[in-house]
């Protein structure tokens, strides 16, 4: 806010709720720069609501899926992203989402919580140990190398698919596949790709069916890259051993299903919730927004 002060008059809301499309239309009237959270939707009406004098729209987010980039583009709308400062908590998450599902750290801390009585035995709760194991990472970028990083410390070892093979592969010791063979052939999955239109729903019923009954799902990027309706089909009915999940399709609603199994640990989109990271993240934001109006360009521009 200190930086958005010091280069112009500034609207802010309170940050206990999410504005409303119309809400947002009405505040951005007028406005030459828009720092959006990654929930205010950024769509054709907004940009012309905001006129012609709106020149940048900056994400508190390294993902844009809000933002209708196109109708930016059409307008002359530069807009901005928070790339590389949110990377080590988002993989940390991710890893913490691992163990939490391998070792059922949910289902312990329920089961504590319930006071319904425990025990210590000698098959009491067993998880699963990922030392030895292949973690299959889906979309090698800077937060899924972060990912494979931290794999690799805990003993596992690492494949990957994306579209093109990734500069750091040799480095890391890592292996690219095509993703069906990752999915059919690795002990945990973790999605790192951004929501597009050909990553809407890559792991669907079929993808999901080719993985192995101990095998889990992670996923810290974004919630419709999972068809939930089938992941929870697939858990219901064991096809997978579990899931760990910080992202859903429709946030903040979870599929009711997912709430009912005990096999997936659910988080609410927290992979990049430290006060170091998302104070990085609104600072590069506002950075961003005052460098476009000062005629500076953009630190990190979204292409
Ligand atoms: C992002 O930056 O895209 C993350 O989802 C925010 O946590």
């Amino acid at each position: 806010m200190e930086i958005l002060r010091a280069a112009g008059d500034v609207w802010a809301p309170d940050l206990d709720r999410q504005l409303q499309p119309e809400e947002l239309r009405e505040v951005g009237a007028g406005a030459n720069a828009l720092v959006a959270l990654l929930g205010d939707r950024i769509d054709a009406e907004l940009l012309d609501a905001a006129g012609a004098g709106l020149q940048v729209v900056a994400n508190v987010a390294v993902g844009h899926d809000n933002i209708d980039l196109p109708a930016a583009r059409e307008r002359g709308v530069v807009v901005t992203n928070t790339p590389g400062v949110l990377t080590d908590a988002t993989a940390d998450l991710a890893m913490a989402l691992i163990l939490a599902v391998t070792r059922r750290l949910g289902e312990g801390e329920r089961l504590v919580r319930s006071e319904s009585g425990w025990e210590w035995g000698i098959d009491f709760m067993l998880g699963r140990g990922i030392q030895g194991q292949t973690l299959g990472i889906v979309g090698l970028g800077a937060i899924g190398s972060a990912v494979a990083r931290r794999a690799l410390g805990f003993g596992m070892s690492i494949a990957y698919a994306s579209r093109n093979p990734a500069p750091g592969e040799a480095d890391l010791g890592v292996r690219r596949m095509e993703l069906d063979e990752l999915l059919a052939t690795t002990d945990v999955v973790s999605l790192h790709v951004p929501l597009t239109n050909e990553t809407r729903h890559l792991i669907d019923a079929r993808r999901l069916g080719l993985m192995r009954p101990a095998a889990y799902l992670v996923n810290t990027a974004r919630g419709p890259v999972v068809d939930e309706a089938a992941l929870a089909d697939s858990l219901a009915a064991g096809q997978i051993a579990g899931a760990g999940l910080d992202v859903f399709e429709a946030e903040p609603t979870v599929h009711p299903r997912l709430l009912e199994l005990d096999n997936v640990v659910l988080l609410p989109h927290l992979g990049s919730a430290t006060v170091e990271t998302r104070t990085a993240m609104a600072v590069l934001a506002a950075r961003n927004a005052v460098a476009v109006l000062s005629g500076e360009g953009a630190i990190t521009q979204v292409p």
